[in-house]
Parts: C-alpha cells; structure tokens; sequence
C-alpha cells in the first residue's frame, strides 16, 4: 500500500530512488503535489484497492515467467507483461533475446488463451519480434502516447501492441 501510494503521489507516477535509498522524485512546479485534499484523494484510492484485494482471492508471487507459465492449464488465461525487447528500459538484470525466445517458446505451446503486451512501433524503428516470433498470433495494436518519464524527449507516442492466441471480439 506504501508503494501504490508513492505511485499515485509523485510527478507523472515516477518512483525513483538515489543511491542511499532516498526518494527522490522531485515536486516540480507543483508545490501543493501534498495538499492535505489531494493526500486525502490517494489516500482513499489506495484505501479502496486494499478492500477490493482483501475481498477477493489473489495469490502473488514473485518467481521466474518460465515456472509460472508451468503451473498454468488449459482453462488459464494467461497476462504477460514482460519488459519490452529491444526498448532498453533498464530492468535489474534485463530482459533479452534469450528470455523473449524463451517466453515465445512455452506460450506457443500453451493450451489455453494467452495475451501478450509489447511494443510495435514507434516513428524510428519497429519490434522486429512481431515478424518472425511471433508471427503466427493475432495482433491488435493501439497508439499511446508516453506521459512518464524524467525528460520530455523520453515522452513519446508509441504504437503498443497485444498479441493473442484466439480471436478478440
Ligand atoms: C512491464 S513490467 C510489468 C508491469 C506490471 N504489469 C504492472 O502493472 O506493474 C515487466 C516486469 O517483468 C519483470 N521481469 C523481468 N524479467 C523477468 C523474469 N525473468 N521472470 C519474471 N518477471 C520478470 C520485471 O521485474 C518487471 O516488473
């Protein structure tokens, strides 16, 4: 709930730590970011999330994609939301050729229905992945523009795309 909240409370959702562990996303131009109303605001959306989690029947775990995609049968749905290939978005210990390889392999052998976020395109290059890999799937693309991120040149429009083993409605 401390991490949901520093999510919804700092400047364009950013969470960013120095090397002594400090938070230190900055306030920017907007000195009243803790107002006591807009603290109260979050504070209430964070609240509303911990109901609905401690209401319902969630099971987290933090494990490798490749024992979860095992433990999953044919009446799963399964989500991926892997780090982007080729994005070079500095996830601790990253994401490779091997691991997206390595992903395509147990999903194409999955029985049941899976859906699968990644990146298409943007206005310099394309996800080379979705001609060859993953090819043989169903593809649905949507355009998004990026609003995180510390610069505005890291704010881009990107075209984010989902691929699926059956056919959307
Ligand atoms: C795009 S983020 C997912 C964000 C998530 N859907 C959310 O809404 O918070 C990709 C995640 O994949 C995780 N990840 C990277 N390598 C992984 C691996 N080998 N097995 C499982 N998860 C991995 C990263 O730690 C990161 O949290």
């Amino acid at each position: 709930m401390d991490f949901l909240f520093i999510n919804r409370a700092g400047f364009n959702g950013m969470i960013r730590f120095n090397k002594k562990g400090g938070h230190n996303v900055p306030f920017c131009k907007k000195p009243n970011r803790f107002a006591k109303a807009y603290v109260t605001k979050i504070v209430n959306q964070v609240d509303n999330i911990q109901k609905i989690i401690n209401n319902s029947d969630y099971t987290f775990i933090n494990q490798s994609f490749q024992d979860t995609i095992k433990m999953a049968d044919k009446e799963d749905i399964i989500y991926c939301d892997p780090p982007y290939i080729d994005r070079y978005v500095d996830y601790y210990n990253g994401w490779n050729k091997d691991d997206e390889n390595t992903l395509n392999k147990l999903l194409s052998h999955f029985e049941g229905k899976f859906i699968l976020s990644t990146w298409h395109s943007n206005k310099y290059r394309e996800n080379e992945y979705l001609k060859t890999i993953w090819k043989n799937f169903n593809l649905l693309t949507k355009e998004h523009f990026y609003h995180l991120g510390g610069s505005e040149n890291n704010r881009n429009a990107m075209l984010e795309a989902l691929i699926l083993n059956y056919k959307s409605l």
